[in-house]
């Protein structure tokens, strides 16, 4: 057990129940939950949370079993059947895990069919919030599921069976979680790509996944700007074609019309955002493409559930890989069902009648688990938020907030310290008074941050969860409980039931007590990823190879004398912007497409909003000479392999890259230089160790 010494004992340093914790050395701070939400939550007290952890790592199958019943499956395991059967040991097998298997459900049944048998049917499953302040909408859990049944048989008067991948490339809107229970409930396996992506990301994905369908929407207003994300799915189509990927249904929502109906210009009697509009057509391929709601119209809204295995796929995401490849991250359905619904019940203390909302882009996990399968497998009522913070004021967070009424707000340490830097009065311009919880998620959160979360936007007076975990564990890993845990700013404290963290040295030895190392898991949990798409190898490479017998995060972290759990960052070749997880590699090949680009080197550093940023370096050809326009041409390169939040901090000119005498890049230097500190420990390595100064030299005035 984790849970080492006693937090109990601390909470007298620094303790505040419902006022402002002081800024001080962090992890002596321990900030006590209020006894307001303790009372009334679901967990208590340490204590209860200890007690339920140790059950559910000494009797995993009667701590599930008593959760399984809440749900509904049509076929229960054989007897014969083992609950968990799993090998995280490659010495031994391939690595395995399979939870229920044999068992038989659907995930889009228990959300929604389920709910309105309980009685949710006129219950607000989710408030739907444009862009524009003025674009609301709302949808009951009756209706919710009348819209999947229509779309799932829209799905089927397609083609679409089951185990055939889907790719989604959509804005947030109602759409995008009606057309992934709308694949779920036949089985079909859904591939969501971040509507922030390129179209050439997009079209990777579509073919790794080999998906012949597409699911987009006209495009979407991100403030003031327009995306268009039907022209860029267009490109990743065309693109898919040249690698004999035929996609023979695009269906497109028309959501542009539709925005901003209230904001009549009253000189033109006209909706600016319309008149934009009027300007503006879709290009449309009137063979593959179909209008969804021309085909919503003519669908049945009744369509039985595909019972499914447990251990078939619900979905995959692709999430970097440190060659440059993203890996599509498969989830199973029973395991993920189950594990998103506990953790957002316990982690979000959600009880029936609070309103939840998570600013997550559906198009990330975070999104996937705790936009729509968590909330909806616990009836819960929650917002999905089309827009950004920032418009049409630094406020509108705080605004939805009190429109909503919202009481657990999660977002991520990016955004945090994005509003933080416009100051305090857009936050108490707005009431907040409904808050009880706050969430953080997807980087470390700095304690000024984490300490601004918790005075201003909450006053004092609410608890903050911030949950680590990654798109390969499908839900939280290491996170408070708002009732029971006793937090200290910047620390995920303690895991969730049925996790097992270990820290481990460079040589895979166990730390026992305070120390710091590589965070691994020793055992399985339901939610976890089973595979990489089409790739068990690489799945297998990737997280169990370097320490035989346990997964690897790919983050290191420390324990301290409390047993609280410190993550401390990637210790591969990820780096994490905003929130976003890329790999140099990704970014590196993007560089070397430009002509200009002999090498290229990218690597992470600090940055104050967005956690950390894109330091790259390039060597040129003979013949091109660096300037700016050279140097917006690379951002822009990176921006359409990847995507715009991929787009570099800096560009470097670098004349040599800093070699080890058999050619690898020492990128521990290219760090040093990226921070502009000159103490650059042992250089005897390198073959050149002249190439230093140079690079010193060519180093711009303030990155
Ligand atoms: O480095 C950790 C960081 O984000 C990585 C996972 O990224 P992704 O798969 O995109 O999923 C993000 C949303 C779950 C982790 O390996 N990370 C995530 N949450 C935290 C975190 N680092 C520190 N504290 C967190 N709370």
């Amino acid at each position: 057990m984790p849970v080492t010494g006693n937090p109990e004992a601390n909470m007298s340093n620094g303790t505040v129940e419902s006022n402002s914790v002081p800024e001080q050395e962090n992890e002596s701070q321990v900030v006590k939950p209020p006894s307001e939400i303790s009372k009334n939550a679901y967990v208590k007290s340490l204590d209860e949370y200890e007690a339920m952890y140790k059950r559910s790592i000494s009797d995993p199958e009667g701590f599930w079993k008593d959760i399984l019943a809440d749900f509904h499956f049509q076929e229960k395991q054989a007897d014969d059947k083992s609950f968990l059967t799993y090998n995280f040991d490659i010495n031994k097998g391939p690595v395995s895990i399979k939870w229920l298997e044999g068992a038989k459900t659907n995930i889009s049944y228990n959300l929604l069919d389920r709910n309105v048998q309980k009685g949710l049917g006129d219950t607000i499953a989710f408030y739907w919030e444009g862009n524009d302040p003025k674009d609301e909408s709302k949808i009951t859990y009756g209706e919710l599921l009348k819209e999947v049944c229509k779309f799932a048989n829209v799905l089927k008067n397609l083609g679409v069976k089951k185990g055939d991948r889907v790719a989604i490339y959509m804005p947030m809107i109602m759409e995008l979680p009606i057309a992934m229970l709308g694949c779920a409930r036949i089985g079909a396996i859904h591939s969501i790509v971040f509507g922030g992506f390129s179209a050439d990301s997009l079209a990777d994905r579509m073919i790794d996944a080999q998906a012949t369908v597409l699911i987009t929407s006209d495009g979407v207003w991100r403030g003031e700007k327009i995306i268009h994300l039907k022209e860029i799915s267009d490109k990743a189509i065309a693109k898919c074609g040249d690698s004999n990927l035929d996609v023979k249904h695009c269906i497109v929502v028309n959501h542009l019309p539709r925005l901003a109906v209230n904001k009549v210009d009253e000189s033109t009697n006209q909706s600016p955002v319309k008149r934009k509009q009027f300007d503006y057509l879709t290009p449309f391929d009137e063979t593959r493409d179909k209008w969804y709601h021309e085909l919503i119209e003519k669908a049945d809204d009744v369509c039985p559930p595909e019972w499914v295995d447990a251990e078939d796929p619900l979905f995959m995401l692709y999430t970097s890989g440190s060659t440059g490849k993203p890996k599509g991250v498969l989830h199973t359905t029973a395991g993920y069902m189950v594990y998103a619904a506990t953790t957002f019940k316990y982690v979000f203390d959600y009880h029936p009648g609070d309103i939840y909302w998570c600013t997550a882009d559906i198009g990330w996990i975070t999104g996937h688990t705790y936009v729509t399968y968590g909330p909806l497998a616990n009836g819960a009522t929650s917002v999905i938020f089309e827009g950004t913070p920032f418009y049409p004021t630094n406020s509108r967070f705080w605004d939805v907030v009190d429109k909503y009424k919202v009481n657990q707000f999660y977002t991520a340490p990016t955004a945090i310290r994005s509003l933080m830097k416009f100051g305090d009065n857009f936050v108490k311009q707005c009431n907040r008074s409904s808050l009880k919880i706050l969430g953080t998620v997807g980087e470390p959160i700095n304690p000024e941050a984490w300490l601004w979360y918790y005075n201003v936007v909450g006053d004092g007076r609410c608890p903050i969860v911030d949950t680590y975990w990654q798109t390969e564990t499908g839900g939280h890993v290491i996170t408070p409980l708002p009732g029971a845990t006793p937090s200290k700013p910047g620390s995920a404290t303690f895991p969730f039931f049925g996790v097992l963290p270990v820290l481990l040295t460079e040589e895979g030895k166990e730390i026992e007590g305070p120390g710091e190392g590589y965070l691994v898991f020793k055992k399985p949990w339901p939610g976890m990823m089973r595979s990489v798409y089409g790739d068990h190898d690489r799945f297998e490479a990737t997280y169990f190879k370097r320490f035989p017998g346990y997964y690897f995060t790919g983050d290191g972290a420390k324990r301290d004398k409390d047993g609280y759990i410190w993550i401390t960052g990637r210790v591969d070749d990820m780096l994490n912007v905003s929130g976003h997880l890329l790999s140099t590699a990704q970014v590196e090949s993007a560089l070397i497409e430009h002509k200009a680009v002999a090498e290229s080197a990218a690597v992470a550093m600090p940055h104050k909003v967005k956690g950390e940023a894109l330091y790259c370096f390039v060597t040129l050809r003979d013949g091109f000479e660096f300037s700016s326009q050279l140097e917006g041409e690379l951002k822009l390169k990176v921006r359409e392999k990847i995507g715009a939040f991929a787009a570099p901090e800096v560009i470097q000119l670098a004349p040599a890259l800093p070699k080890t005498r058999s050619g690898k890049i020492m990128r521990r230097i290219l760090r040093k230089i990226a921070v502009g500190d000159s103490n650059f420990g042992d250089t005897s390595t390198l073959a050149d160790e002249s190439v230093i100064d140079l690079l010193l030299q060519h180093r711009p005035e303030a990155p």
